[in-house]
């Protein structure tokens, strides 16, 4: 597209976020991360990376081109995406996954940069047993949190087709590895089991998630940012469907922690079952994931356990509110 790109990359301190700005970076592109650095951002996440970083909101359309200067494409991984979280309630993801996705769709308009928007497979809601979600299929989102990321998508799409934005949406899976903040089941039942404090399985345990390495969610993204077509959803997903139940068996062993450790709990209210993505498109602009859950998984067990200093600042403070909140109830004798 570009001899050498400058991307601003949004929620760059994040999980995710994180680890493509690095990626970029290494790939030789000039990155700018604009992070508002809210509870699960961490500016640890982009230690030792080339990378300018600038703390900012991107519901701030003045911070966005004051960042953006002199960019030629945005990614935004800028969101709040917990669906616990987003059941407590709370306008912020309506704010930041709707009305920051419109400033960013702007400021790209304005530019004419590109926008890779960063979005997931939970837009599509669940899917019955064989089933998996094609890019066209309907939007049936069940929590505020995928109800937020649709309306974003909705309006990138309608931004392509009225101003001619040049952007492209993914649709990744469910992402796992090292750097995730503590409250999604992988890193939240590692971290407990490492510490032998109770593993909460909401329900029977028998929903089924479709685990992409987050390498593989950041190289799908990559691509599509270099070779993705305006107007076009990509979906990203591992194609390893795992039930929760045996996802946390594995974490039992890996980690050698007691059965008795696991808790089934009250279910999460409107508790989608099952995701499942058709990933042909953008394995059409040459992506396959490169990681299995066996191999990655092993792995991140092991990031975990030899990075408690990453993780044990984060269980405090915040966190401690938002886990009794959550489960003090449920895990109540
Ligand atoms: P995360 O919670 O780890 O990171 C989100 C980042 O966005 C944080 O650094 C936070 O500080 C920042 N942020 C939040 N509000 C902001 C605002 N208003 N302005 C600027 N920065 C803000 O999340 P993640 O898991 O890395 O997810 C990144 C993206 O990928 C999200 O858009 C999410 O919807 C999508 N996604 C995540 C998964 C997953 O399994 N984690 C799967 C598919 C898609
Ligand atoms: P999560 O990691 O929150 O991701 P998402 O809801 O975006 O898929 O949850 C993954 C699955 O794990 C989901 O079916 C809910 C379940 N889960 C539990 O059983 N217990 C927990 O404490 C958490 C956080 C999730």
């Amino acid at each position: 597209m570009f001899e050498r790109m400058r991307v601003l990359v949004t929620g760059g301190a994040g999980f995710i976020g994180s680890h493509f700005a690095r990626r970029l970076a290494e790939a030789g592109e000039d990155v700018v991360v604009l992070d508002k650095l809210t509870y699960s951002g961490n500016r640890a996440n982009l230690d030792g990376a080339s990378v300018e970083f600038v703390e900012g909101d991107i519901c701030d359309a003045d911070a966005v081109a004051a960042a953006g200067e002199g960019c030629d494409a945005v990614v935004n991984f800028a969101a709040e995406t917990h669906v616990d979280r987003s059941i407590h309630g709370g306008a912020e993801f309506i704010e930041t996954d709707v009305l920051g996705t419109y400033v960013l769709i702007h400021w790209a308009r304005e530019r004419g940069a590109r926008l890779v928007q960063v979005s997931t497979d939970e837009v599509y809601g669940d899917v019955a047993e064989g089933v998996s979600s094609g890019e066209d299929d309907p939007l049936r989102p069940s929590s505020p949190y995928s109800a937020s990321k649709a309306g974003g998508d909705l309006q990138v799409l309608a931004a392509v087709r009225t101003y001619g934005v040049d952007a492209a949406i993914t649709r990744g899976s469910n992402t796992y590895g090292p750097n995730q903040y503590p409250e999604k089941i992988i890193p939240l039942f590692v971290t407990n089991a490492l510490d032998g404090e109770p593993l909460p399985l909401y329900g029977d345990g028998r929903q089924t998630r479709d685990w992409l390495h987050v390498e593989d969610h950041c190289a799908g993204v990559e691509r599509v940012l270099r070779e993705g077509a305006a107007g076009e959803v990509y979906n990203v997903g591992g194609g390893e469907e795992v039930e929760n139940r045996d996802l946390t068996r594995q974490i039992l062993e890996l980690t050698g922690a007691d059965e008795s450790l696991v808790r089934h709990v009250e279910d999460r209210p409107g508790h989608d079952r099952r995701y499942s993505v058709d990933t042909s498109k953008v394995q059409a602009l040459g992506w396959a994931p490169e990681h299995t859950l066996a191999d990655g998984l092993p792995e991140t067990v092991a990031w975990y356990r030899d990075n408690r200093g990453w993780w044990e600042p984060i269980k405090s403070g915040e966190y401690r509110a938002y886990y009794e909140r959550q489960y003090a109830d449920r895990l109540a004798p």
